[in-house]
Parts: structure tokens; C-alpha cells; sequence
């Protein structure tokens, strides 16, 4: 498999961590370029099978010939019904590799990057739902400090979220995103860039809202002793999976004794080695649970 794609994060450590049975059924909830994909297919006998599921059209799914394989475009807040659509309600595993592929950052028209002059798209899926640049004329200074705060911890967010309203009708693109950064920040703008385009991106693709779906499903859909495994790249992603993973399950009406669906086996961080190979390992938690 050619891996220009995308140069898949804590590999072997996902992929052991997902599975508990090599002839179960699992789910790779974002396929991207395939590389988690093709090593759970590598690890799995012939018996075992993989739904792999990616929303953007883009995904090379052809890349994957393997008949333990199905791949399905959708997008993974409507897991359950898509499983469902395949006559599958139970699963041994769930991996999601949240975030986008190297793929669609280095896409110059997706208009994910601040190095390449392109329509403010951002959408994973560009099909569907409302671009960017769009969606930015419809935000009040208000609303989009908040996203700026909340989804890119970014300083000065009311500052920033004034200059790019003001200078939206200028012609969206993400040169003109990128120099409101330098506007308002001058020339420590650079370490900004990315957490603006990140929380830009949570936001209108409703990044937290399909993860938190997702969680739902995957307390229906896992059997028990079957593993719940996903990579994070953000504060607002861990402290999600977190809340979910110790929320208690069912309190005892007379004990008041609580009982709890998931238990957190692991937390694992790329090694100095693999962030120096791969930067964008750099800001990655694996997080792999038992569903008890
Ligand atoms: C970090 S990449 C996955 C890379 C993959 N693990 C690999 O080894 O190549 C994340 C992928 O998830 C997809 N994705 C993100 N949110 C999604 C959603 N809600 N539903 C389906 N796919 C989603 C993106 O389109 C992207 O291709």
C-alpha cells in the first residue's frame, strides 16, 4: 500500500489494542488512507471482518481488495444504521482515527491548508452541508470567539473573530484566513495558523457532535470484553471520550452503588521517534477501553 496518503498514528498500538479476536467483526470507523485498515485486515484469520467507513469522497477504498472487507462511504455519527444496512448489530471492536488525512490537508482545492490559495472550504465530506467561507458570513463576532476559544484555544479570540467578519467580503480563502492571523497577532501568527483552521473545520463539520454520536453508538453496538480504541488530536476530543468512558452506566436505586460500561486499559503517546517521522503525531492520545 502506497502510504503518501496518509502515514497512519500509533499503528501497531491501535491495532493490538483493538483486537481480542482474530476472527471477530470490527469496524475501522475512519478508513482515510487505509494504513489502520490494511493492518487490522493483516492481523485478522480468514474468519474475521472489517467495515471500513469514511465520509469523504476521496477515501481510496479501492486501495483495500480483500473479500473480509467491506467498505462503506457514511458518515460514522450514523454508525448503527449503516452496520445495520450490512445485517450487523454487534461488533468485537471499534477504531477512529478522528481529524482529517494528510491527504486532505495537502489537497491544495479542499481549502484545509494555509499553504495553498484555495476557496475556505474545509468540509471532510464536500458533497454535502455548507463550506466555510459561507458559513463564516452567517457568524456573529460573538458566536465565532467562542469557537475560536473553545476549539483552537486561540488567545485574543474576539480581536480575531472581529478582523476576519470585517475582512470575510474581501473574497474567503485561506490566504485571507491565514493573514487576519497576522492581523491581529503579527509575527507570532505562524503557531496560530493551525489551531484556526482546526477550530474553523470542528465547527462547521460538527466534529464533536458526530465523535459524541459515535460514543452512543458504540456503547449499543460493542460486545462486552470487546475494545472501544480512538485517537485524539484535541483537548475538546479527549475530555469528550473521557467524560463518556466514566460516566456510570446504571446507579443502584438503594445502594446508589454505580456500575460503569467502559473501563480505560491504556493511554498511549507517540514516541519522540515517531513524532520526529511523523509531525502530525505530534499532538495524538490513543485511548483504548474495554466495554465491560
Ligand atoms: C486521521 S484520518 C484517518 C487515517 C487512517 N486511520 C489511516 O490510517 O489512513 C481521519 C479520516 O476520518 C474521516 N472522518 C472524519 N470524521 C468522519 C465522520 N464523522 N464520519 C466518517 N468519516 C470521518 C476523514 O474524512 C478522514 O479521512
Amino acid at each position: 500500500m502506497k502510504v503518501s496518503y496518509h502515514y497512519p498514528v500509533l499503528l501497531w498500538d491501535s491495532v493490538e489494542g483493538l483486537l481480542t479476536n482474530p476472527e471477530g467483526i470490527y469496524v475501522d470507523a475512519t478508513f482515510g488512507g487505509g494504513g489502520h485498515a490494511e493492518a487490522i485486515l493483516a492481523h485478522l484469520s480468514p474468519y474475521g471482518s472489517l467495515y471500513a467507513i469514511d465520509k469523504d469522497p476521496e477515501a481510496p477504498f479501492h486501495r483495500i481488495q480483500d473479500q473480509r472487507c467491506r467498505t462503506i462511504r457514511g458518515d460514522f455519527r450514523d454508525i448503527e444504521a449503516l452496520l445495520a444496512r450490512q445485517g450487523v448489530t454487534a461488533v468485537h471492536g471499534i477504531l477512529a482515527d478522528l481529524g482529517i488525512s494528510s491527504h486532505q490537508v495537502d489537497t491544495g482545492d479542499r481549502g484545509f491548508s494555509y499553504r495553498k490559495e484555495a476557496l475556505l472550504d474545509l468540509r471532510m465530506d464536500p458533497t454535502t452541508g455548507e463550506p466555510a467561507y459561507r458559513w463564516l458570513q452567517r457568524q456573529t463576532p460573538t458566536r465565532l470567539a467562542a469557537i475560536l476559544r473553545t476549539y483552537g484555544d486561540l488567545p485574543k479570540s474576539r480581536r480575531l473573530a472581529e478582523v476576519i467578519l470585517q475582512r470575510w467580503h474581501t473574497g474567503f480563502t485561506t490566504k485571507a484566513l491565514a493573514e487576519c492571523a497576522y492581523l491581529v497577532y503579527g509575527r507570532a501568527a505562524d503557531r496560530y495558523l493551525s489551531p484556526l483552521f482546526q477550530a474553523i473545520r470542528i465547527a462547521i463539520n460538527d466534529e464533536l457532535g458526530a465523535l459524541d454520536a459515535l460514543l452512543n453508538a458504540a456503547d449499543n453496538l460493542i460486545m462486552p470484553g470487546g475494545r472501544l480504541v480512538v485517537l485524539t488530536y484535541h483537548s475538546g476530543e479527549a475530555r469528550l471520550l473521557k467524560a463518556h468512558l466514566r460516566r456510570p452506566h446504571q446507579i443502584h436505586p438503594i445502594t446508589g452503588q454505580q456500575a460503569f460500561l467502559w473501563r480505560l486499559l491504556r493511554k498511549v503517546s507517540p514516541s519522540p521517534a515517531e513524532v520526529q517521522s511523523n509531525p502530525r503525531s505530534r499532538s495524538a492520545t490513543l485511548w483504548i477501553a474495554e466495554k465491560l
